[in-house]
């Protein structure tokens, strides 16, 4: 049984139906924690089914590695087999990204490399393009620059604001990511023979 932890900052709704999923007892991963960089909405979704939840607030921290050698801190104190970023808006330092991947990844509301970084939506809508998409990658050193694992893309719409476009685009990263995990799970899909083979 692979093991999960997650790392939010919003409103986790990509969590929630990662939760559902690994709910079914023939789902071949658990959830163990779900940690966050603030007091994140999203946290009420772990309660709900009973999974330990930490918070390591990023304002609290000097710097960037202060904080995510205390992230790091937490990750050790549940071994989990995975991270998941699901939604968690902050770049880890460097030494946190070395020491878990290729078992880290993050999902992102672009078909990357187009749009990367914390306004993918928003971005695709400025850039006036007919289709975006969401991506679930390995997480690297750069800005959602790892190894993609599944995309898939999505239409804009006329009259598409940020909020309506992203609502369409999050259902697909769901699908995604859950998906992602499960085979991750199961073996069929190898995370570091997948890093081993990405171009540098
Ligand atoms: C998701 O669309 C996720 O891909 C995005 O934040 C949203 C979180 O939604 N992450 C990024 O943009 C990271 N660059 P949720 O909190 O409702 O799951």
């Amino acid at each position: 049984m692979l093991t999960v932890a997650v790392l939010i900052s919003g409103t986790g709704s990509n969590l929630r139906a990662l939760l559902d999923a690994v709910a079914d007892p023939e789902f071949p991963a658990r959830i163990v924690v779900v940690g966050a960089d603030r007091e994140a909405e999203g946290f009420a979704h772990a309660e709900d089914y009973g999974i330990p939840t930490f918070m390591v607030p990023f304002a609290r921290f000097a710097t960037r590695e202060e904080w995510g050698s205390e992230l790091a801190e937490q990750l050790d104190v549940w071994q989990p087999d995975l991270v998941v970023l699901s939604g968690l808006m902050r770049l880890l330092p460097a030494d946190l990204v070395d020491a878990w991947s290729p078992r880290i990844i993050n999902t992102h509301p672009a078909y990357l490399p187009e749009f990367p970084g914390a306004h993918g939506v928003r971005d695709a809508l400025s850039a006036g393009v007919v289709q975006t998409g969401a991506s679930v990658i390995i997480v690297d050193n750069g800005v959602d620059s790892g190894p993609i694992l599944a995309q898939e893309r999505v239409p804009v719409l006329p009259g598409d604001d940020e909020h309506a476009l992203h609502e369409r685009i999050k259902p697909v990263e769901r699908r995604l990511l859950i998906d992602v995990v499960r085979r991750v799970a199961t073996g069929d899909l190898d995370l570091a023979a997948v890093s081993a083979s990405a171009p540098l």
